[in-house]
């Protein structure tokens, strides 16, 4: 990292002993650590196999422009502004700004959200952990389609194993949050970010090689509008908010730490750029697999871990490089389930005087107790839909469950909220030094889109889809 002024100034706000970010750059590779995970490799092509393809990619793009940018930088934004943890600060800058004090909802909303969603993305994340041990005892080598289906079978259907590789990546994360946001956590992202950008064309190479390259693109480039449903709409619309790891307290996080002179503006679009190449390099390397090979692309959240490990089956090297890509994706997993705890820790060092040890694992503990029942949806509750008697969420098993609740509902609604703040409670010279950036052109387009583009989309989604 060159650009590293090793920064000892604390914040403003008196969070003593909580040096910032030492550089733009370090925060841009932590706030890309939290954005880029599980998203954009596992849930990204699943949902685009199951939404039809090309019209969902398009709407999902949109998303990420018109609304996931201008959210990105209003809630990084808010957490520099803050200082402190995201209820925190909600409350804070609410207060400051002579507004209601109901605004730490947003906060409260956000952690929340975390919360849940790591208790899921832990037991994927344990999916992950158990390809790289298959992968590198060369499981894979000279492997047929239906090996590896029985495979992936295998591991849902056995509920020990799950809680096992569950409960090794929650420890992992665990460990990680103890010892503090950003020791060591720089210069792991710093190293490993570009080495999973690599690998990953390494596998769109591959598939090029394949006969399902064609068709894969115009799977994913060539919008069929007939296969969009308001549903998907949601989903897009939802996974933006997902992929960005926007309205669930991580970004509020990081920007507290970010230093008040960089402009937010470039940042939040490198993130946003980064983050949507890998899910657009993961969709590329991974449907042609898919179409080569006859496989079905709505199979769901299994897609990844079936049509990989074919590749990996028949290229040179193949148990190097499915070893490395699942390494990398737990890695990837891992920077973004800690920025998801660690909300919830501050929130606890913060407000009730807990220690980070004792914060970390009366929170991580909970997740983990949390994260059974989504281990249980994959087999013995496979049938079980606790909510069925509500149309929304029928048919869905609590891993459904949790995931619906969080990316359709609470970080939209989360999100929409925290553009409404920027654009409607903050005056505008307020806004334009919050954001480092000079009341300029660019400056006023920011503004009419965070104070009405995106906001009525993300109402007009919503709307569209209760009616
Ligand atoms: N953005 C992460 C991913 O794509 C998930 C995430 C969601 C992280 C919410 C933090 C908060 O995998």
């Amino acid at each position: 990292m060159s650009d590293t002024t090793q920064s000892t100034h604390t914040s403003a706000a008196g969070r003593s002993g909580n040096p910032l970010w030492s550089s733009r750059l370090a925060f841009i590779l932590a706030a890309t650590g939290s954005a880029v995970g599980l998203g954009n490799i596992w849930k990204f092509p699943y949902i685009t196999g199951e939404n039809g393809g090309g019209a969902f990619v398009l709407v999902y793009l949109l998303c990420i422009a018109l609304v996931g940018l201008p959210i990105l930088i209003a809630e990084v934004m808010l957490g520099r502004r803050g200082r402190r943890s995201p209820i925190q600060t909600m409350t804070q800058l609410a207060r400051q700004d002579g507004r209601s004090p109901r605004w730490a909802l947003v906060g409260w909303s956000g952690v929340i959200a975390g919360y849940l969603i790591l208790s899921f993305y832990s037991v994927i994340g344990g999916w992950s952990l158990a390809y790289v041990g298959k992968a590198a005892s060369g499981d894979f080598a000279g492997a047929s389609s239906d090996t590896i289906g029985t495979m992936f079978g295998g591991l849902l259907s056995n509920p020990g194993t799950l809680m096992l590789w569950h409960s090794l990546f929650m420890l992992i994360v665990l460990a990680i949050v103890i010892r503090g946001l950003k020791s060591g956590m720089e210069k792991a992202i710093n190293l490993l970010m570009p080495l999973l950008f690599l690998l990953l064309l390494v596998m769109v190479g591959y598939a090029m090689s394949t006969s399902g390259f064609s068709q894969a693109v115009s799977f994913l480039f060539q919008p069929d509008f007939s296969k969009l449903t308001t549903e998907a709409v949601l989903t897009a619309l939802g996974h933006a908010f997902f992929t960005l790891s926007l309205a669930s307290g991580a970004m509020m996080a990081y920007g507290s730490f970010l230093p008040k002179e960089y402009s937010l503006v470039s940042t939040a679009a490198t993130i946003a750029i980064v983050d949507t190449v890998v899910a657009l390099l993961a969709g590329l390397a991974i449907f042609p697999l898919v179409f080569a090979n006859g496989l079905e692309p709505a199979a769901g959240p299994g897609l990844i871990f079936q049509t990989l490990p074919l590749a990996f089956s028949n290229m040179a090297f193949g148990t190097l490089f499915g070893t490395l890509f699942f390494a990398l994706l737990l890695i990837a997993a891992i920077t973004s389930a800690i920025s998801m705890l660690e909300p919830a820790v501050e929130w606890l060092e913060e407000k009730k005087g807990i220690g980070r040890l004792k914060g970390a694992l009366l929170a991580g503990g909970s997740v983990w107790l949390l994260g059974i029942t989504t281990v249980l949806s994959f087999n013995h509750w496979s049938d079980l839909h606790p909510l069925a008697f509500l149309p929304a969420f029928e048919g869905k098993t609590f891993f459904d469950i949790f995931d619906y609740l969080t990316a359709n509902i609470m970080l939209p609604l989360g999100g929409l909220f925290m553009v409404l703040y920027a654009g409607w409670c903050m005056k505008p010279q307020a806004l334009a030094q919050a954001l480092a950036l000079p009341e300029s052109p660019v400056f006023n387009g920011l503004r009419f889109v965070m104070r009405f583009v995106a906001p009525l989309l993300v109402v007009v989604v919503f709307v569209n889809q209760l009616f």
